[in-house]
């Protein structure tokens, strides 16, 4: 059956559901060219509302997961999204109505998450939670969606979007923070990095009972090495991670999961405790036997959610990324019960920054390099792990508490001058995270083009622009339309055909 859309902010605006499947050959190129040497498939996932859960809510985790894909191919581009085939969308299906029901999605207000357990009865027993709506990267020839420690990754065929099922090395995962509901329920990272070179994946679970964290390799054969850390100081929402030749960075930071906090407080299930000093994991990524370096800093309160890359300089350690004033994500401290959610970069601000780690100390400061507000970084995947000079975000303006997103901005991490390109003035539209493909596959690092993916809501219209990285401040060199609203998606990557 059909239902209306539920009202608030977060199925509004740019947020609205895409409600179909869509195929589209042989895309409108509206301006420019696509270049005949890109050949390979940008793919992201996002959240998209079909029916409401049991109780109502609208929480993004809850909400299925819908992949698009955009497939180059000699200057041809061909576009497809399809709904992620889970366990839970087929079971749902099968009713045609929601069978599941979140514990911490009762209140009807911004405290829904949908990022607890879920209540089991006989109808939904032993199938997994997962709405794999979070990422979708490539590895080992397929894409993987995964959903933020909801349960499993997902095999994606790369051409058809067709859902392959889950992976079968997600036995050897291990379980996060919602309990299984099957073997093999297990779960995975948001944002997992690779070795390009031997093509192993560095992924992790983490949870609010111990081990807060536990590391995950996989190698392309299927086959995984686990550790789990024990002697974290506290449980953390573990989102990103930093990948360098010999460790994997984690940093336990004040955006705290705890259970307890929706079951016995009626809070929502994250919180964030300023006063919980930021410490680094230098976990050894290649070296089991070696212990983890914890890194106790002095840092201000301050949250970086999405890490760009890291380099080793000498005896200094460069963490990047857009460091937050606080996370983007509403609390106690911000709202009344009642109050509907306020959604991520409405309520803080961040702008590109450096923590410096001296390896001989243990030293922590934090630079801000820039002023202007920026999130979403992204790099040449190619070189994860190997040191980097190439940063792309989606850059933006003050905006209340938060920040506006409107233009793509490359920053040289070594001298840190950086190129803009303001992509959108005042119209409506959502600039989402942009993305790097190389010009050909040995190319050298940070030489290939930028996918940009844009939604001009108050239109009905979605676009991707194309930018050179020689110069983006000319302009896109491409410009691919869509002829409806392209769903509002979080992340994605690039997978290279060639
Ligand atoms: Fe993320």
């Amino acid at each position: 059956m059909g239902y209306p859309i539920p009202k608030g902010n977060s199925l509004r605006g740019p947020f609205q559901p895409m409600r179909f499947e869509a195929t589209v050959d042989e895309c409108i190129v509206t301006e420019g060219e696509i270049p005949k040497d890109l050949a390979g498939g940008f793919y992201r996932v996002g959240p998209a509302w079909k029916r409401p859960t049991k109780q109502g809510t609208t929480a993004g985790l809850t909400s299925d997961g819908m992949v698009q894909g955009l497939v180059f191919d000699n200057g041809r581009v061909d576009y497809k999204n399809r709904w992620v085939r889970t366990p839970k969308y087929l079971l749902e299906e099968q009713h045609d109505r929601s069978m599941f029901e979140w514990l911490d999605c009762n209140f009807g207000d911004w405290r829904d998450t949908g990022f607890g357990e879920v209540v089991r009865d006989d109808a939904n027993r032993g199938v997994s939670q997962t709405t794999a709506g979070t990422n979708v990267f490539p590895f080992a020839g397929q894409m993987i969606a995964t959903h933020e420690q909801g349960g499993p990754p997902i095999a994606l065929d790369p051409i058809t979007l067709e859902t392959k099922g889950i992976v079968p090395w997600s036995t050897k995962l291990s379980e996060g923070m919602i309990p299984p509901a099957a073997y093999g329920d297990n779960a995975f990272a948001a944002h997992p990095k690779w070795d390009h070179a031997t093509g192993d994946l560095f992924g992790w679970t983490w949870s609010d009972q111990q081990p807060y964290l536990t590391m995950h390799v996989v190698n392309k054969n299927g086959s995984v090495r686990s550790r789990e850390i024990w002697d974290a100081p506290f449980a953390t929402v573990a989102h990103d991670a930093w990948l360098t030749q010999d460790w994997l960075v984690m940093a336990f930071q004040g955006f705290v999961p705890d259970r307890d906090r929706y079951q016995k407080q009626n809070l929502s299930v994250w919180g964030w405790k300023p006063e919980n000093p930021i410490h680094l994991a230098l976990i050894p990524r290649d070296a089991p036997d070696t212990p983890v370096r914890w890194i106790k800093t002095d840092l201000e309160p301050q949250y970086i959610m999405h890490t760009m890359s890291a380099n080793v300089v000498g005896n200094k350690l460069l963490l990047d990324g857009p460091i937050f004033n606080r996370p983007p994500f509403p609390f106690e401290q911000d709202m009344e019960e009642g109050e509907d959610v306020a959604l991520y970069f409405n309520i803080a601000r961040s702008s590109l920054g450096r923590w410096i780690v001296d390896l001989d100390t243990g030293h922590v400061k934090a630079e801000q390099l820039s002023d202007r507000p920026s999130e979403l970084p992204k790099v040449d995947e190619r070189f994860y792990g190997q040191g980097y000079t190439w940063g792309y975000q989606v850059g933006g303006i003050v905006k209340r508490g938060g920040m506006k997103m409107n233009s793509l901005v490359v920053t040289n991490m070594e001298t840190l001058s950086d190129q803009e390109y303001q992509i959108r003035q005042d119209e409506p539209a959502a600039v989402m995270e942009a993305t790097f493909a190389p010009r050909s596959p040995d190319s050298p690092e940070g030489d290939g083009y930028i996918i940009v993916p844009i939604s001009w809501w108050a239109d009905k219209r979605g676009e991707y622009q194309i930018f050179d990285t020689d110069d983006i401040t000319k302009g896109p060199i491409a410009k691919i339309e869509l002829p409806f609203m392209m769903g509002w998606t979080p992340h994605g990557h690039w997978m290279d055909f060639r």
